[in-house]
């Protein structure tokens, strides 16, 4: 990827990863020190050296400064502050649920506590990456610790798991998955439910937003908000996408913008150094309304996302063609609260402050039809296990002893 010329459009990866060193909150720190960074921008201002910037500014993103590296190391970088520390040994692990960007997702349960839980296990690494990777794991891991007390609107964390090879998040099991898995299994479910969803979650994102110092989720999308028993729902995994991107070993396509491509708002692919505010949320908060509507992914078969992100920033969205024309009284409020939420223009879109006094007197009817509308769910999810359950290649695989631990 980098090559020794220096061309122009190495020199724009060279700044764009410069900026993005420069503005990354997770990394600041670095720079008030005089550490290899100072050379990196010194560097600059020499063509010929604009290859050795790269290289240098990537390693540090990838790596962090060496000092610093050594520093996390040394000094028991795994204490998670507030946040309990789960022992492996009172973890029993059942049936594996999904695989995520971050690993694997399995029903477990706790021993001592008697309760069902969600582990998490994040991507296997070697020592010295996975020690790194808990001590932004339990950084990023307090954001879910602070919004403890949300529990009607976000999924809990029990704790975090850190143990030698093997590193979890142990979350509340979620009995009805997220409501993408929801939108995959029933056909068409049914609008209040929707209804219901989307002002749950915009609750939620209130909640986040409303702390001080507010918690930006930065992957807002339906895979992250998920469904209790009682299809509430709730949201997961705030925070955690720079915790995804340094699991990822920093090597993504999206130039180190945090987040998913196709939820990424525009201004955010002109400025990858931009600081992610409500805006960004907000921003995916629109996708997630038109992903509810129809149900599919957004920009489904345009597998390169080069071309995702030079659409977006000319200003296409997913498209509207297959939102249905005919639909419930509610349709055009929430087709225009999409639009709104994906402008164009940051300044422009709504807060969720804004959007939950909006929705609170428009779902006030379809509210009634919750319980129905849960009724066919049911049914539907009823059926379609039972097709599950007859056809053995998509049958639940069986945990399997020490599985976690020997990955
Ligand atoms: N607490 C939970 N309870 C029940 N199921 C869960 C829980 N957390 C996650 N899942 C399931 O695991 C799936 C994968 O989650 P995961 O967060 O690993 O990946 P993702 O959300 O699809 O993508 P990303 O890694 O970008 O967040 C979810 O879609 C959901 O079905
Ligand atoms: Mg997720």
């Amino acid at each position: 990827m980098l090559m020794e010329s220096g061309d122009e459009e190495e020199k724009e990866h060279a700044i764009l990863c410069i900026q993005k060193l420069a503005y990354n909150d997770h990394i600041s720190t670095v720079l008030k020190e005089k550490t290899r960074v100072e050379e990196v921008l010194n560097a600059l201002g020499d063509d010929r050296k604009v290859s050795t910037a790269v290289r240098t500014a990537l390693e540090i993103l990838q790596h962090g400064p060496p000092e610093k590296a050594t520093d996390m190391i040394s000094r028991k970088s795994v204490q998670p502050g507030s946040i309990s520390t789960i022992k492996l040994s009172d973890l029993s692990v059942g049936r594996m649920v999904a695989g995520g960007g971050f690993g694997r997702v399995y029903k477990g349960y706790h021993k001592r506590w008697m309760m069902q839980v969600a582990v998490k296990q994040l991507r296997p690494l070697s020592k010295e990456q996975s020690l790194r990777l808990s001590k932004a794991l339990i950084e990023e891991a307090k954001f879910m610790h602070q919004a403890r007390n949300a529990y009607r609107f976000i999924v809990p964390l029990y704790g975090v798991c850190v143990e030698e090879k093997f590193t979890a998040l142990v979350m509340d099991f979620m009995e009805n998955g997220s409501v993408g898995d929801l939108m995959l299994c029933v056909k068409p479910v049914p609008w209040a439910l929707r209804w219901r969803i989307l002002h749950e979650t915009i609750l939620g994102m209130n909640f986040l937003h409303s702390l001080d110092p507010k918690i930006i989720h930065h992957d807002l999308k339906i895979q992250n908000v998920l469904l209790d028993e009682d299809f509430h729902a709730k949201i997961t995994d705030f925070g955690l996408s720079e915790y995804k991107y340094m699991a990822s070993g920093g090597k993504d396509e999206k130039g180190g913008i945090f987040g998913t491509m196709t939820h990424i708002p525009p201004e955010h692919f002109a400025q990858p150094h931009l600081k992610a505010g409500e805006e960004f949320d907000v921003y995916s908060f629109g996708i997630l309304i038109w992903e509810i509507l129809t149900g599919r992914q957004p920009f489904e078969g345009i597998n390169n996302s080069a071309l995702i992100r030079l659409g977006v920033m000319k200003g296409q969205r997913p498209t509207t063609k297959l939102i249905p024309k005919e639909g419930p009284n509610e349709l055009p409020f929430f087709l225009s609260l999409m639009e709104e939420c994906w402008h164009p223009n940051a300044a422009k879109r709504p807060t969720f402050r804004s959007l939950g006094k909006r929705i609170g007197t428009v779902i006030q009817r379809t509210n009634l039809m919750v319980a129905e509308a849960i009724l066919a769910v049911r049914s539907a999810l009823a059926k379609e296990e039972e097709s599950a359950s007859q056809d053995p290649e998509r049958r639940e695989v069986p945990a399997v002893a020490g599985a976690l631990a020997a990955d």
